[in-house]
């Protein structure tokens, strides 16, 4: 058993190139540097992050962070432990990107590779700030993902529900796409947002009337974008139509929320705690719902710094770091694959058949 280790971390698996530093001394975490380059002005153009421009990106960009991280620690690579770098799911050109980096610094310095989910990372990142000891639920809510996870230990993850097509940030960036209004879509839209009515356009709730913690945000997406082509709106037309959507997707993700919790209390009574991470966990509508939901339960709600909802690299350092400390580190590190989907509870995984494998799974 490891009492402390020092752990490089590489995330590369969207469109955020990361690298971070993290040191873990007993129970004590130590982020000792934490580098992010977002490639906004690279998928700008497009609304959406492109596949291809990512992986490039993440090419010329990786080397760059990883020794920015490296420097701004004050640390050498002979003073870590192990390199963990996320491994899948996720863009795979971009994934390899950042998993053979940290393996080839891995091999070249002797020390392990630890292959880590994406989702552990987000799963762990309230640990790397808080006090937050297992079990607790987790409300994962991203461009890429949209789920419910009962995080009951370290490697220990329920997937209680998840979204069965697009994901809630996905159904943000679309309709900021349609309205011209700016990429990432979420942040467009909730500014817009502030000054429309939620009233004005008769939105979908999908899901809402089905029991059940899955959710599904491609019809909601849909009637959004058609409600754009359906007339022509002015700038106050705009903001009532984000705010109409803003409107349908926070009772959508509250409503689910409460099921969740009700779930989750029941098998956990004590001391129950709701983690939102996530890019859209920054929506100040959504967060303000969500805790109200929690205060209801006798619940408290977790939000770990905005910078740690989004995607970096210093969750996955952690992830690395606790899997070390607790001697769950495979052998063959330098064997893993890469995974472009990559269930955290592979058992739901293959009795959902939301997650069937290739062009059959959720794109979540
Ligand atoms: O976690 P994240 O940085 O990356 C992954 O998708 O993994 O999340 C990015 C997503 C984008 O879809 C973005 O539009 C959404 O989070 N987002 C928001 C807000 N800020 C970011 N959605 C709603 N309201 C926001 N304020
Ligand atoms: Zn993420």
């Amino acid at each position: 058993m490891i009492g402390a280790c020092t752990l490089l971390g590489i995330e590369t698996s969207c469109d955020e190139t990361a690298a971070a530093l993290v040191r873990v001394t007993g129970g004590r975490v130590e982020i000792l540097s934490d580098v992010v380059r977002a490639q906004i002005e690279q998928h700008a153009p497009y609304g959406g992050v492109v596949p291809e421009i990512a992986a490039r990106a993440h090419a010329e960009l990786c080397d760059h962070v990883v020794s920015a991280a490296l420097l701004k620690s004050g640390q050498e690579l002979a003073d870590l432990d192990a390199i963990a770098a996320t491994s899948g799911p996720g863009l795979i050109g971009g994934v390899m990107v950042g998993m053979m980096t940290g393996k080839a610094m891995a091999m070249a310095s002797n020390i392990p590779f630890i292959p880590i989910n994406h989702l552990e990372g987000h799963a762990l990142s309230p640990r790397l700030t808080q006090d937050c000891a297992f079990p607790y639920l987790l409300l994962l809510v991203s461009g890429g993902h949209c789920q419910f996870i009962a995080v009951k230990g370290l490697g220990d993850y329920q997937r209680l529900g998840t979204t069965i097509d697009d994901a809630a940030g996905e159904a943000f960036d679309k309709l900021a796409k349609t309205l011209g209004i700016g990429f990432p879509g979420g942040p467009a839209v909730e500014l817009l947002a502030r000054r429309g009515d939620p009233a004005r356009f008769d939105l979908p709730r999908p899901m809402l009337n089905r029991p059940g913690l899955d959710m599904s945000f491609a019809g909601l997406k849909t009637a959004a974008v058609r409600a754009v082509a359906g007339e022509a709106l002015d700038e106050q037309g705009q903001a009532d139509l984000c705010a109409s959507f803003q409107a349908a997707i926070t009772e959508c993700l509250a409503v689910k929320t409460a099921r969740a919790l009700d779930v989750f209390i029941a098998e956990q009574p004590s001391d129950p705690r709701l983690v939102v991470a996530g890019g859209v966990a920054a929506n100040q509508e959504i967060r303000a719902a969500l805790d109200r939901v929690a205060v209801k339960a006798g619940a408290r709600l977790i939000a770990p710094p905005l910078r740690h909802c989004t995607d970096n690299a210093a969750m996955i350092a952690l992830a690395g770091a606790e899997r070390l400390v607790a001697g769950q580190v495979e052998r063959d590190g330098l064997d893993f694959a890469a995974r472009p989907r990559w269930p955290l509870d592979a058992a739901a995984a293959r009795t959902n058949p939301v997650f069937g494998g290739g062009k059959r799974g959720a794109k979540a």
